[in-house]
């Protein structure tokens, strides 16, 4: 039987989850809990922006979030520890976090996560904010001067390319931590992977790719013979569909590939479905079977803008100027958070993957000059003002 698969968005979510090797369950408490939201983040963000291919990483995600925890106080930070499920000041939640990341920095893979903590010279910090820091993420605040946000902007991009192995560069684009930056919370994820099995080049053909609006493209698709972990499952509401473990040499990394049965059946209700539990459960019902397996050889670049999602999520409070609390951080300035950006790029072909994610939280004085960012969709008019006559119009939907 071929497997044909036609899953991209699923297939970037999962190579970013590092899940769990075969049937081992899901890690500790803390960690299940911080992938469980950055998963559901995931599923707010791709939902916002339609059926396009989509590449997210939910640890990066959760890595920043967590870290903003510490930066908050009062309802602020409740909004976050209750949008996680977890605090990072109950007892051992920092120590599994710091583990979390030496685990996944192990041998056998190329996998590593780093965490930046950048904070304005300036900001007056509030007594005992660097110790909270370097106590639960193991790292000190370096500081930055925004006041040059030139410079600023491209130490931190120079950061973000160190990290992810020069996948990611120019992470912060022109207007993104600007002179009113007090506090950059950045991590950066990278994954180097060959596969156990990798596919022979002679292989790789042209096939079509089956979308879901019907309509179909030819693309190049690797194919192989193997023994892989297989497994049919149905959602709650009845949706069939396949999942299929390619692991990377080494063991402990592989990418799950769930695709619905039929072709052109919803892919969000079955992202709907995914949480750190529904994985396991996959891991712990797959079985190895000879199977040819056909899959798209694909690129994907993905960059998000966070704000929207974490506010369906319940964290509000951090992004509205007048409500926000960062006194954790600084009492001196009213702070709040201005910006939560992720760019994340995988690339999969016959040999392997490699994939990087960059995640920053951003927060802004209160006093600086509001930054209109416009960044999405826009429709622009050019008028005369004195007579109201409107000379051009139109709309930018992809500059
Ligand atoms: C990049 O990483 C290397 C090794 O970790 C370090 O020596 C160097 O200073 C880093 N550069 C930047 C711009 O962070
Ligand atoms: C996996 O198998 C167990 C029993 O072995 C079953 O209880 C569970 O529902 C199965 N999970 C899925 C997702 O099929
Ligand atoms: C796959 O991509 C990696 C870099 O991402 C590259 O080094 C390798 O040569 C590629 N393999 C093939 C078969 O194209």
């Amino acid at each position: 039987m071929q497997v044909a698969l036609a899953a991209l968005t699923l297939v970037a979510t999962l190579a970013a989850m590092a899940p769990a090797a075969p049937g081992v369950p899901t890690g500790a408490r803390v960690t299940r809990l911080a992938t469980d939201f950055g998963v559901r983040l995931f599923r707010e963000a791709v939902g916002r922006r339609g059926d396009g291919n989509a590449a997210f990483s939910p640890h990066g995600a959760a890595t920043v979030l967590a870290a903003l925890q510490l930066a908050t106080a009062g309802p602020s930070r409740r909004q976050l520890e209750t949008a996680m499920g977890f605090s990072i000041y109950e007892p051992g939640a920092a120590r599994e976090l710091r583990r979390l990341r030496r685990e996944l920095a192990g041998p056998g893979h190329r996998l590593a996560e780093a965490v930046g903590l950048f904070v304005a010279r300036e900001l007056a910090l509030a007594p005992g904010a660097g110790t909270r820091f370097a106590r639960a993420l193991g790292r000190r605040l370096a500081q930055v001067d925004f006041g040059e946000p030139q410079r600023a902007r491209a130490v931190l991009n120079a950061w973000v390319q160190n990290h992810t192995h020069g996948m990611i560069r120019g992470f912060l684009p022109p207007g993104a931590a600007g002179a009113g930056t007090r506090l950059l919370l950045a991590s950066g994820v990278f994954f180097g992977g060959s596969w156990l099995q990798p596919f022979p080049g002679a292989a790789t053909r042209r096939r079509l790719f089956r979308k879901a609006d019907g309509s179909a493209a030819a693309v190049p698709m690797m194919e192989q013979t193997a023994k892989v972990r297989y497994g049919e499952f149905a959602t709650a509401q009845g949706l069939p569909y396949a999942v299929l473990e390619l692991p990377y040499a080494g063991g402990a990394v592989s990418m799950l590939v769930a695709a619905p049965a039929r072709p052109q059946a919803p892919l969000p209700a079955l992202a709907a479905a995914l949480d750190s539990g529904l994985v396991a459960a996959w891991a712990a019902n797959m079985s190895r079977v000879p199977r040819v397996v056909v899959l798209p050889r694909f690129s994907l670049e993905t960059s998000w803008d966070l704000r929207e999602p974490l506010k369906a999520l319940g964290v509000r409070d951090v992004f509205e100027p007048e409500a926000a609390d960062f006194t954790a951080l600084s009492a001196e300035e009213p702070l709040f958070l201005a910006q939560a950006l992720q760019k994340v790029r995988i690339e999969v072909n016959e040999s392997g993957t490699e994939a990087a994610a960059a995640t920053a939280a951003i927060v802004y004085s209160r006093m600086a000059p509001p930054e209109i960012l416009v960044d999405r969709p826009f429709l622009f008019i050019v008028r005369h003002n004195p007579t109201g006559t409107i000379l051009f119009m139109g709309q930018v939907t992809e500059p």
